[in-house]
């Protein structure tokens, strides 16, 4: 596995790998790589694509008040883990390498990028449709992996690609899951025991409120219901919506491609989840 922290290497090791493997697959990432990642590289690596993977705890994505600074950083172990997964390149580039002083541009995306996490994280979706954009074309990727767990960045993405006319074809993976259904991030970590073994109860609150609505319940009542069960838990909800899978617009039914969306915070940790009724 080859290791790049420079454009320049970047560009010699990439287009050696385009030259052996014809595509190139990227997994963008912010590193402290959990089994969620893994599921991303294996799925790059069953690709037949040469394998990516970027490393880049990404600044213009965080607001003043969130956590940047404790965001966890495991540089040895990232590595090992994909090398044992068979990525081929690790981009690993510096703050002043995607944002040079002259730097001037930054990608704002609406539509799917509004409410939920767009609202609650001002600028967030600019900063991660901005360093997504950068990364496909410094890799120059065919394709680009992204976990379902973050579904509005997965809609961003896809809508930024699709508008930009960009030739990435992006690929959404589903959840990777604890055994009791904690969805893996790497925030994680920064649960204590016991909100560690409170947390899986956002998943079984989005679970149960899609049973309900299978079953015929008014969704308005039953996203009430599903938020007074998450703040009986301990949990502070952000928001709890019935959505279009696509354009995250709430919607008051379910119909196809609908999707649940969840963020609840635990203690100091803000917990995203989502599930689809398919
Ligand atoms: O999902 C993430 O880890 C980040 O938002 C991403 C896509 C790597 C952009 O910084």
């Amino acid at each position: 596995m080859l290791i790049a922290r420079t454009l320049a290497e970047l560009d010699t090791h990439r287009r050696a790998l385009a030259a052996r493997r014809g595509r190139i697959a990227l997994v963008p990432t912010m590193g402290a790589l959990h089994a969620g990642h893994r599921a991303l590289v294996d799925a790059a690596v069953a690709s037949g694509a040469g394998v990516i993977t970027s490393i880049f705890v990404n600044p213009t994505q965080f607001g003043p008040n969130e956590d940047l600074s404790r965001y966890p950083r495991d540089e040895a172990g990232d590595l090992a883990l994909l090398r044992e997964a068979g990525c081929a390149l690790v981009w690993l580039p510096d703050v002043a390498t995607m944002y040079p002083p002259a730097n001037a541009c930054v990608i704002t995306p609406a539509g799917p990028a509004q409410g939920f996490e767009g609202a609650a994280r001002p600028g967030h979706f600019q900063g991660v449709a901005t360093v997504c954009t950068k990364l496909f074309g410094q890799c120059r990727a065919d394709l680009a992996f992204f976990g379902e767990k973050d579904w509005q960045q997965l809609q961003v993405i896809r809508r930024v690609v699709t508008d930009l006319h960009l030739p990435t074809e992006i690929v959404g993976i589903a959840t990777v899951r604890e055994a009791d259904g904690l969805a893996m991030s790497s925030r994680n970590r920064f649960l204590s025991a016991k909100e560690r073994a409170r947390a899986p109860a956002l998943y079984a609150a989005l679970t149960g409120l899609r049973a309900d609505l299978r079953q015929g319940a008014p969704a308005g009542a039953a996203l009430d219901a599903a938020i007074a069960g998450l703040r009986a838990a301990g949990f502070a909800p952000d928001y709890l919506a019935l959505v279009a899978g696509e354009s995250l617009t709430p919607i008051t039914a379910v119909q196809p491609g609908a999707r649940l969306i969840a963020t609840a915070r635990l203690g100091s940790v803000r917990l995203l989840d989502n599930i689809g009724f398919d």
